[in-house]
């Protein structure tokens, strides 16, 4: 046992007490013993007690008074309950209103001491639970969605409203824009965090195997099906079901989703009873759902139950402001994970940052980072420490170039793109017009009669 389990005992008699407390020390346990119920009580509000003991014949509070109020503060704490010989049918009643179990008087030791070991295991189960609950609230609650853009406090705002309910979600966005992420805080934020969260990627499993993952089997349904088997649906059930890339679902698991999400209930694969289940789906996408309703390859009627809240999630590159908070999080995430030194980007490698694309968006960020921080051997990471393709504005030149349609009117498009380039300079720059003319190559006068021209105003 690495670390002593508390038990706490209550008990009116003071030589029984002693007697007790000496046995359950002996055996290895932290006991603290009163002999008074309303000081117990006043113990649990203030310490963290393992397991309770308790006599059930006391003067002015009973045992089950006692049974009762713990229940009601401290559910997770279990009652062993002592009684007399001979009130076999309180002891039944006792039972049923929740104590861990009953013992009655004389007992011998061991009997004493295996219940209470019981009890004590079943305190450290729910106290480890509870641990890693709170360590899951903290990895994937709603305060690890960084961001100062408009687009990331309106999630935020949709995500905390969203929590309470058991409304469907519906998030899109290009992949690694933080859809997961996102479908995880609305998860953790909401009152069903205690209850699993069960993630499924339609695209991952075949369409085969995808039907007995969602909904489960019964023993014998198809070859292979040697036991019946809980789906997701299932696993799922008073918690949250994620699925991402739906728009992957081929157009018979479209009609069964459908089902599910009308009536909350299915049968599994080869079975014929149907099966009830609590859920709040969140489901992900990468792909225009309309555009597909449009093209006949999604339903419509499944797309409408899908999208009663939708949480849209903009690309990094129209987002630039988050660029800046994201790195200063992943710098510090990844010197944390790593037990590295301080090490910074400079400003100008940070312009950069700010300046890319981002096709991978937030993933692609994250990756950058992390490998500039552990392939950079100083403290101080410059443009020359950029992965080529950020560094190389020929290659972003080239694969913006590879985006524009052939029959653009020429002189127009050069205008369009100038403009363009101009006020990313600027951006770069911070506003500082001979900084500016200096990314672009030009005069600070030509710089300026350009600025006139395309009517860009820089303070
Ligand atoms: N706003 C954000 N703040 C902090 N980290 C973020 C944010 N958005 C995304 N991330 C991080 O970026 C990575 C990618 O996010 P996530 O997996 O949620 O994206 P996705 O949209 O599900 O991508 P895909 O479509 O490829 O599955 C994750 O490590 C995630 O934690
Ligand atoms: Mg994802």
């Amino acid at each position: 046992m690495s670390e002593r389990s508390h038990i706490l005992i209550v008990d009116d008699e003071k030589n029984y007490l002693l007697v007790l407390q000496t046995l359950l020390e002996d055996a290895g346990y932290t006991v603290t013993a009163v002999n008074d119920p309303e000081t117990a009580l006043a113990f649990l509000g203030e310490s963290e007690v393992d397991v309770l003991v308790t006599d059930m014949k006391m003067p002015k509070v009973s045992g089950r008074e006692v049974l009762q109020r713990v229940k009601k503060s401290w559910p997770h704490i279990p009652v062993l309950i002592m009684t007399a010989f001979g009130s076999i049918e309180s002891a039944v009643e006792v039972m049923k209103s929740g104590a861990f179990d009953y013992i009655t008087k004389p007992f011998s030791n061991d009997e004493l001491l295996l219940s209470v070991h019981n009890a004590a295991e079943l305190s450290r189960a729910h106290r480890q639970y509870r641990l890693l609950q709170e360590a899951m609230e903290d990895r994937y609650g709603i305060h690890k969605i960084i961001g100062r853009s408009r687009a990331v406090r309106d999630v935020l705002v949709m995500v905390d409203r969203a929590a309470p309910s058991r409304s469907t979600v519906l998030i899109t966005g290009e992949s690694g824009t933080g859809k997961e992420l996102v479908a995880r805080a609305i998860h953790y934020t909401s009152p069903r965090k205690d209850k699993p969260f069960i993630s499924v990627n339609c695209m991952a499993l075949n369409p085969g195997v995808l039907e007995s993952e969602l909904f489960g089997h019964e023993k014998g349904s198809f070859t292979g099906a040697v036991a019946m088997r809980r789906g997701r649906f299932e696993q799922a059930d008073g918690g949250t079901l994620f699925l991402d890339e739906l728009g992957e679902l081929t157009p018979d698991l479209q009609v069964k989703l459908l089902r599910v999400l009308q009536e909350r209930r299915f049968e599994r694969v080869g079975g014929s009873e149907p099966v009830e289940v609590d859920i709040r789906v969140v489901a992900a996408t990468n792909k225009d759902l309309m555009n597909l309703v449009e093209k006949g390859l999604f339903r419509e009627d499944l797309f409408y139950r899908l999208n009663v809240v939708q949480i849209p999630l903009p690309p990094l590159r129209e987002r630039r402001e988050d660029i800046s908070p994201l790195v200063a999080h992943f710098v510090e995430k990844v010197l944390a994970e790593n037990n590295m030194p301080q090490k910074s980007f400079t400003p100008e490698a940070l312009n950069y940052l700010t300046g890319y694309e981002w096709p991978g968006n937030i993933r692609q960020l994250e990756n950058v980072v992390e490998s500039c921080l552990v392939l950079g051997a100083g403290a101080v990471i410059g443009v020359d420490d950029l992965p080529p393709d950020i560094r190389d504005e020929e290659a972003q030149f080239k694969s913006a170039v590879d985006l524009l349609p052939v029959q653009l009117d020429l002189a127009d498009t050069l205008e369009k793109i100038e403009a363009a380039l101009i006020r990313r300079a600027l951006v770069r720059a911070e506003l500082v017009q001979v900084k500016t003319a200096e990314y672009l190559g030009i005069s600070k006068s030509l710089l300026q009669y350009k600025l006139k021209k395309y009517g860009i105003t820089g303070h």
